[in-house]
């Protein structure tokens, strides 16, 4: 099977590079048409991971045009050009950002937040237009231990680590719920999710605890020395209900035991001694 990824050297295409083989391909920054049709033409791909996207929300508010060229138009173009491909492109958590109910969301109830969350859900509706087997993955925000040589981005862990070796407090709501997922299981799942059926699918890690208490049980379990303060702003929720991927197989660990594989799979457990 014939695998294209694009945004390979993003934080989560470079995993999903080390996970499956798959053809890379170029930065599709500023890529018009012709060079789309181009590129799906010389690499005839039977499946497109869709990973490139202007992913900080703070960016597309400041680029609106960019932002949606990148995250609208682009995913549409590669749709509208690769008939026959079974498409699995990232959408985003956001999505729920600004629902009314405290949640768990499955995915017929959207509340986008903020222009990103916007963009992620027009790309979504306008690609199943196109290609009703498409696969939308609302993802959580992800992590991974910082490494060398391949991209890192202020992720949970790392502000984490970087706390205790500062030992500066964080602050965390204990009525914000989301998951939040390993990226290496992430990029695991992948060629699981070639035979779905098409739609949108929360996709990552559920979690029963809110913000402060799964850092305060990740805090704990690692024996990081990181002072936890509790922030009462209000906040939106990303809570996701997975249950619809779990019918069809593909499990995540939930939030915590994500941590503690992360833990093991990079052998950090000096941490908790
Ligand atoms: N990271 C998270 O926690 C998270 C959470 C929820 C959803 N997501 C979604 O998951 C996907 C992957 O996220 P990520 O963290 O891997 O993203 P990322 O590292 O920020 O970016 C992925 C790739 O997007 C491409 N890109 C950036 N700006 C571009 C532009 N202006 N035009 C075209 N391509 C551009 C870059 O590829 P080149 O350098 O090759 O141009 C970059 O390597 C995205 O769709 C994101 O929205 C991520």
């Amino acid at each position: 099977m014939r695998v294209l990824l694009t945004g390979a050297k993003g934080f989560v295409g470079a995993r999903i590079r080390e996970a499956l083989p798959v053809m890379e391909a170029p930065s599709l920054r500023n890529a018009d048409r012709a060079a789309i049709r181009r590129l799906l033409a010389e690499t005839r791909p039977d499946v497109i991971v869709h990973t490139a996207a202007i992913s900080d929300i703070g960016a597309c508010d400041a680029q609106p045009e960019a932002s949606q060229y990148t995250n609208v138009d682009i995913p549409v173009m590669l749709a509208e050009e690769a008939p026959g491909a079974k498409l699995i492109f990232f959408s985003s958590d956001q999505v729920y950002g600004e629902c009314g109910e405290i949640g768990p969301y499955a995915e017929d109830t959207v509340a986008p937040a903020n222009l990103y969350a916007r963009e992620k859900l027009e790309m979504e509706r306008r690609v199943m237009e196109i290609a009703p087997d498409a696969v939308l993955l609302r993802a959580t925000w992800m992590y991974d231990a910082p490494l060398y040589d391949v991209p890192n981005r202020h992720n949970l862990l790392s502000l984490l680590l970087r706390a205790a070796i500062r030992r500066e407090p964080m602050t965390f709501s204990k009525s914000e719920y989301r998951g939040i997922t390993y990226v290496r299981e992430v990029a695991e799942n992948i060629p699981k999710l070639c035979d779905l059926p098409g739609g949108a699918y929360n996709y990552g890690s559920e979690n029963t605890l809110s913000m402060y208490d799964t850092i305060s049980e990740i805090v704990r379990r690692w024996g990081l020395p990181v002072e936890l303060r509790e922030d009462d702003r209000s906040h939106h929720n990303l809570w996701m209900n997975c249950g619809k991927i779990k019918r069809h197989g593909i499990h995540f660990s939930d939030t915590v035991q994500g941590f503690e594989r992360c833990l093991r799979d990079y052998d950090l457990n000096i941490l908790t001694k």
